[in-house]
């Protein structure tokens, strides 16, 4: 059976933009692969290492949020990164067989210097990041790693760390592949991509009351100033939810509404927000039941970071033995 690796880096409560990026497709993963799902917190440290103070609570959070969705600790190994002390020290040994350069090229690399501008990124560690992702996936001998297309240049340099550990010494890893998530846009509130850091996110643990008011004021088509001012859904943030929840039938009838000026806004996205909170409303139920017990959470996590920590363990004996360490 093939094995998959992934991780998010602890953001805390999780949103549609989450769900409809990523978890859903570790759902259908888990039930056909043995899965490695993990918390990157040290991954987190890149960019926050001056405030690490909030990581530990996202942890927690992210993965109340995890288990509410329907990943199953029994199916999947559900762990933190930070408690597997053998990613540190795979990175150490691929940062020795690294090119700077390679690093350097690296396009998500590039653009984040350019985007974070309130953070001096100038690090070691932040260069380093697909390096220790690259030890995230390697040390389970995954073959496939489930992420979006602007992880893919980071699988793609594991591929190349991989090839030259394996031609130096000897064929340790597999090459692990891409499984490209096929990226469903959620638009935020505000029509920018969904954010927790822009305010304008749904998160997974909102009450119905919550969800409806957020999407009843979400941006639409500006051209709608007016009832009678007839609109374009395509032109219309909201819109974009309707297409990943509403029927064929119901499309069709908010689009028609909407371009005759036949029905407002609110009434179409009624049509919507009825099927969010149609989804949510167990994931939310389910969610405040584990904000009761929070060490089923810690618990899982314990249980995951023993099944990880074996695997870790013993690809570390051959590479060590590999190295003649
Ligand atoms: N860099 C990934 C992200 O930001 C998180 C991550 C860390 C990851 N290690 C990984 C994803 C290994 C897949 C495999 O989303
Ligand atoms: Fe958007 Fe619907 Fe309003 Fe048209 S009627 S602008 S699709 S919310």
């Amino acid at each position: 059976m093939d094995t998959i690796v992934s991780g998010m880096r602890p953001t805390g409560r999780l949103h549609l933009g989450h769900f409809h990026g990523a978890l859903k497709n570790w759902l259908r993963l888990q039930e056909e692969y043995r899965c490695y799902f993990f918390v990157a917190d040290w991954h987190a440290l890149t960019t926050d290492y001056a405030t690490p103070q909030g990581i530990r609570q996202s942890t927690i959070e992210m993965v109340m949020d995890w288990l509410s969705v329907g990943l199953d600790p029994t199916r999947s190994v559900l762990f933190r990164q930070s408690n597997i002390k053998e990613h540190a020290e795979l990175h150490l040994l691929f940062s020795m067989i690294t090119p700077v350069p390679w690093l350097e090229r690296n396009p998500t690399y590039k653009e984040q210097i350019k985007e974070l501008t309130g953070k001096d990124l100038s690090t070691y560690g932040f260069l380093g990041y697909p390096v220790l992702q690259a030890a995230d996936i390697t040390i389970y001998k995954a073959n496939k790693v489930p992420v979006g297309v602007d992880q893919a240049p980071h699988v793609e340099l594991t591929r190349e760390i991989v090839r030259r550990f394996n031609q130096i010494y000897r064929p340790v890893f597999p090459e692990p592949e891409v499984l490209l998530t096929e990226a469903q846009k959620v638009p935020g509130l505000d029509g920018r991509k969904m954010s927790k850091s822009y305010n304008n996110a749904v998160f997974l643990s909102d009450t119905p009351k919550e969800i409806d008011q957020k999407l009843s004021r979400m941006i639409t088509d500006p051209a709608r100033v007016k009832r009678s001012d007839p609109g374009e859904p395509e032109k219309c943030p909201a819109f974009q939810l309707h297409k990943i929840y509403c029927t064929e039938q119901e499309i069709e009838y908010v689009s028609k509404g909407c371009r005759t000026a036949g029905i407002g806004c609110l009434d179409c996205k009624k049509v919507m927000i009825k099927h969010v909170i149609d989804e949510l409303a167990p994931i939310s139920e389910k969610r405040a039941a584990y904000e009761n017990r929070p060490e089923e959470v810690e618990e899982a996590l314990v249980a995951g970071n023993r099944i990880a920590q074996q695997k870790a363990s013993e690809t570390m004996v051959e590479v060590r033995e590999t190295l003649g360490l």
